[in-house]
This record gives C-alpha cells, sequence and structure tokens, in this order.
C-alpha cells in the first residue's frame, strides 16, 4: 500500500508520522513545493525507525509528482492553515488553487488513487475536486468528521472525568466553526447515553466547546493544530488500506442523501478499500436535520465562492 501526502508541514508530516508508525503502509511518500523541506522530514522520520520498530519506506520529494506515481491514498494537506482569529473559510482565495492544482497532478501519476482533502476550508476543497476531477464521487473524502468527533470524545469524557476509552461519539455536518453538528444525542460512555450523567447545559457546552476546538488550539499554538488532524487522517488511511469496514464521519459528496444534493459535507460512511463503501443513514431529529440544513447552507455559501 503506497501512501502520499501533499504539504509537509506540521500537520503533512504528522499524517506521514502516524501512517509510518502504524506500519501498514509499505511506502509513505511526503511531498513539497518548498526545496529539500520534504526531503528532510522524511530523513528524520526514517531515522525514528529501528527506535520505533517500523518499516514503512518513506521518501521525500520536491515538488517531483513522479515519485508519487501509483499511490493507493494521496492526502492532501497543502495550503496556509489559519491564524488566530481567522475562520477556515477565509482560507478558500489562496488554498482552492492550490488543491486544484495538487490534485490534478497526483491523478496524472495515479489516476485509480483514493484521495483524502484536509486543507481547509475543507468541505469546500473536497467538493472543489469533485467539480475539477473526473474521479468517481467514492474516492474523494474529506478529513473533518474523524477529527472533530475525537475533540467531541476529548470533551466529553473532561464533562465526566472518564477514561476517552468509554466514549463513543459522532461530529456530522460542516467542519466550520459553526456548523459542526456534535450528536450529543447519541454520546455514549460504555454504552450508556451520556444524557444520563450530564445535564443538558453541561452537553451544551461540550458542544460548543467542540465546535471551536480548532480555533481553541489555533488561539493556543498561533497557527493550526497537527496532531489530532494527522491521527485522524491515519485512522481513516488504515480502515482503507485494511479494508475495515469501519464508520467515520466524513466530508462525501451527497446526492439526495439527507435530503442534501450537490455538496460535500460530513455524514457517516463505510470505510474500506474503495474508499467510502457507502453512506449511511442515521435517523436524526427535527433539531438535529435543521442543524444539518443550516450548515449545508453555509458550506454552498462558501463553494458558491469558488471559481470552477
Ligand atoms: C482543525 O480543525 C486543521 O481544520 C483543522 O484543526
Amino acid at each position: 500500500m503506497k501512501i502520499t501526502v501533499v504539504g509537509a508541514g506540521a500537520v503533512g508530516a504528522s499524517c506521514a508520522e502516524y501512517i509510518a508508525i502504524r506500519n501498514f503502509a509499505s511506502e509513505v511518500v511526503l511531498l513539497d513545493i518548498k526545496e529539500g523541506f520534504a526531503e528532510g522530514k522524511a530523513m528524520d522520520l526514517i531515522q525514528t525507525a529501528s527506535l520505533l520498530k517500523f518499516d514503512t519506506k518513506i521518501t521525500g520529494s520536491t515538488s517531483d509528482y513522479s515519485k508519487t506515481a501509483n499511490s493507493d491514498v494521496c492526502v492532501i494537506t497543502s495550503g496556509i492553515p489559519r491564524k488566530p482569529g481567522m475562520t477556515r473559510e477565509e482560507l478558500i482565495g489562496i488554498n482552492a488553487g492550490i488543491v486544484k492544482s495538487v490534485s490534478a497532478s497526483l491523478l496524472e501519476h495515479s489516476p485509480n488513487t483514493i484521495i483524502i482533502v484536509v486543507s481547509n476550508p475543507m468541505d469546500t476543497m473536497t467538493y472543489l475536486v469533485h467539480k475539477t476531477t473526473n474521479i468517481a464521487k467514492n474516492k474523494i473524502i474529506g478529513m473533518g468528521g474523524a477529527l472533530d468527533s475525537a475533540r467531541f470524545k476529548y470533551r466529553l469524557a473532561e464533562a465526566l472525568n472518564a477514561p476517552i476509552s468509554d466514549i463513543d461519539g459522532m461530529v456530522l455536518g460542516g467542519h466550520s466553526d459553526k456548523g459542526m453538528i456534535p450528536l450529543t444525542r447519541l454520546a455514549t460512555r460504555n454504552s450508556v447515553p451520556v444524557s444520563s450523567f450530564l445535564s443538558e447545559e453541561r452537553l451544551e457546552k461540550v458542544a460548543a466547546d467542540t465546535k471551536v476546538g480548532g480555533a481553541t488550539l489555533t488561539g493556543l499554538l498561533g497557527t493550526s493544530a497537527w496532531y489530532a488532524p494527522g491521527a485522524a487522517v491515519s485512522a481513516m488511511v488504515h480502515a482503507i488500506a485494511n479494508d475495515t469496514q469501519k464508520m467515520f464521519p466524513v466530508s462525501a459528496f451527497l446526492e439526495g442523501e439527507y435530503d442534501l444534493n450537490d455538496i460535500s459535507i460530513g455524514v457517516p460512511v463505510i470505510l474500506g478499500k474503495n474508499g467510502i463503501e457507502r453512506i449511511v443513514k442515521i435517523d436524526l431529529s427535527e433539531a438535529e436535520n435543521t442543524k444539518m440544513q443550516e450548515s449545508a447552507t453555509a458550506v454552498k455559501k462558501t463553494n458558491g465562492l469558488l471559481e470552477l
């Protein structure tokens, strides 16, 4: 299994690091436009192999897409991250051109690849790849919900003073500070609904903190987070590489599901060797469905800024 990660910045390097350490891929190619940067990160990463006991081959490349040829999965993290106070949507002007160019270059050398989009505004960048390439919709996957759900579980564990391994929960909708939908109604602690332990007010605080999870870290770090985004990507790539049929919330292209059309937005899917094996329909409450429609309206507004 050959994996390419485009963008050797903090997020891309974390993707490559976690994929390599989990030792399920034969090769990870890390590509960047900055001279020598990806080669340096790749060399530093491979020098951990004897210590962390993995055999994944890691190759760095400066803008040479021939090194990415025949990749099974390609992860696009390139573009600029947000600064404190910025929304993800404000990145569209610069990142749209980069994502369009990168996806074309990847497909030139790996026409059968599955693409995972991380660059922000992620739902719109995922939609852009759908609209500017001719690959099947099941092979274009936006990474947002897996990350947001991890932050949701963190906040729930914090509120419950529980180990995160006890917690299950999912975030749907747009990967944006206002558009995320943490499903507090369905979250559980070891199969028991969290509403059995937490008040409605406390659950609203958990949801609110989840929605600004990225912005909170950007405020602390001065740039976007990278460890959890990298880990979320590695979990998705692992599911594809091993055909695990695990369910993840991802940004998927909808054609009628959840009463939505012509949009990429966070919904539950089954991930396997074909990428999105199928979209999972769950029954949302009236309030959750209203939030999904509102979230979709916001994503479509951002999509409207694209010059397709
Ligand atoms: C985040 O929420 C980078 O959008 C990503 O951290």
